[in-house]
């Protein structure tokens, strides 16, 4: 039997492997910290907000097949690797409107955000831009376009428009984009109504957070979250500041059912920076878009929180980027949480991916620096599976390609 020959203890090898590094004592910041998937802030999240708001972000429409369907969809793309391709340097920038993003992924708006964490909407947008990212506010933001952009002036930010049943409205929310240095639109076209939560309708969701019996119980369970909220400015949307309508009133005003093409000729004129349309599902509607000269599209089912049982966005992918990619920009959102995702529908063509729930669950478990992690965390999936299908830049990942196997 071969032994090993023993010394005695050698003492500067030993102080070598020691690291001086002070613990972290922040229970948060350390589980950000450790997080090695977009599911550990997600579950760190669950720890830190009450079940309500955390069910209303991960949640979606009636059964919830849409969200799951979409999912194993992008996980069934397979990659095309290349061998023997110097991947020394890996380039994952995209040039989006003639300016450059470090990678492929635009914050996609998202309503009520500081619901899941008191700073919202600017400590997303301080976030994206850290990291040379674009950032898209919700007309049912709670920070209103200027507030953001006095929060974070050097941002680069789309505003998401609904064409509300009065367009006086609409256009009012315009001006408020244009003033405040939005650079696109992004027309959010598949709420003609509401879609059914049953999560929020079984929680009994309200926004603001209605205080019952059974808050104090929740209180109990998440102190910090309800100091947040109490300390901190009002929450409300804050683009009809000063609209002096409730919550029904404002839902009844702001999907507007009748909404049809016209309505993007008319954006058009009102608006002249580059238009995306939201909610696309269909290539003859991708069609009809590109005639009329939208700059992009966003292949969406809203995270599954509209229609529950649509087409999956990313096996429509690479047939509405053979029918119109020439002439507008292709993205797609939904259920996408981590770079490997964001790699499969790039590499099936699309121009950049909208991730939403991946960032609120970053914000929800540690505001900006959850934020931040979950960019760091698809950067690093990102650029690994770029080098490891032998891919320089994403023409080159879009040209590797990928393929779609088996069925949902
Ligand atoms: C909590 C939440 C709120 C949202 N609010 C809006 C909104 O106000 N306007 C909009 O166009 N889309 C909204 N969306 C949809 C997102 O823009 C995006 O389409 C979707 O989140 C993509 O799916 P993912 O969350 O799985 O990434 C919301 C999504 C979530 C999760």
């Amino acid at each position: 039997m071969i032994k090993s020959k023993r010394n005695l203890p050698n003492l500067p090898y030993f102080y070598s492997l020691i690291d001086w590094k002070l613990p972290i004592f922040s229970r948060r910041k350390s589980a950000t910290l450790k997080a090695q998937t977009i599911e550990d802030l997600a579950h760190a999240a669950k720890k830190r907000v009450p079940k309500v708001v955390f069910d209303y972000v991960a949640g979606s429409a009636l059964d919830e097949i849409g969200y799951s369907r979409a999912q194993d969809a992008i996980r069934r793309v397979q990659f095309n690797a290349r061998i023997l391709r110097d991947v020394s340097e890996v380039d994952p920038s995209e040039t989006i409107f003639g300016s450059k993003v470090d990678l492929p992924i635009v914050f996609a708006p998202t309503g009520y955000t500081r619901l899941m964490h008191h700073v919202g909407e600017p400590a997303v947008a301080a976030a994206a831009t850290k990291n040379n990212l674009i950032y898209s506010l919700s007309t049912m933001g709670t920070t209103s376009p200027q507030e953001l952009a006095d929060a974070v002036p050097h941002s680069r930010r789309w505003f998401q428009l609904y064409v509300m049943k009065n367009r006086e409205d609409s256009k009012a929310i315009i001006k408020q984009a244009r003033e405040s240095g939005f650079e696109a639109l992004i027309l959010t076209v598949d709420t003609t109504v509401g879609g059914i939560r049953l999560r929020d309708l079984r929680n009994g969701l309200t926004i603001p957070p209605r205080i019952r019996l059974s808050t104090v119980f929740a209180i109990a369970r998440k102190p910090i979250w309800w100091l947040n909220l109490f300390t901190t400015k009002k929450l409300e949307f804050a683009a009809f500041r000063g609209w002096n309508k409730s919550l029904l009133e404002l839902s009844n005003t702001i999907y507007s059912p009748s909404i049809s093409f016209e309505d993007i000729k008319w954006l058009q004129s009102e608006w002249d920076g580059p238009i995306i349309v939201k909610g696309v599902l269909n290539v003859d509607d991708a069609k009809i878009l590109a005639e009329l000269g939208v700059q992009g599209l966003v292949l969406s089912s809203h995270g599954s929180r509209q229609l529950d049982r649509g087409l999956v966005p990313i096996e429509i992918l690479p047939e509405v980027v053979k029918a119109v990619g020439d002439k507008m920009d292709i993205y797609i959102d939904g259920s996408f949480l981590s770079g490997q995702d964001v790699y499969a529908a790039i590499a099936l063509g699309a121009k950049a991916v909208f991730v939403g729930r991946a960032y609120l669950y970053g914000v929800m478990a540690d505001g900006e620096r959850g934020v931040e992690k979950v960019i760091e965390l698809m950067r690093r999936d990102f650029v690994n599976t770029m080098a490891l299908t032998g891919n320089r830049n994403l023409t080159e990942v879009r040209e590797t390609g990928a393929v779609l196997r088996g069925k949902n």
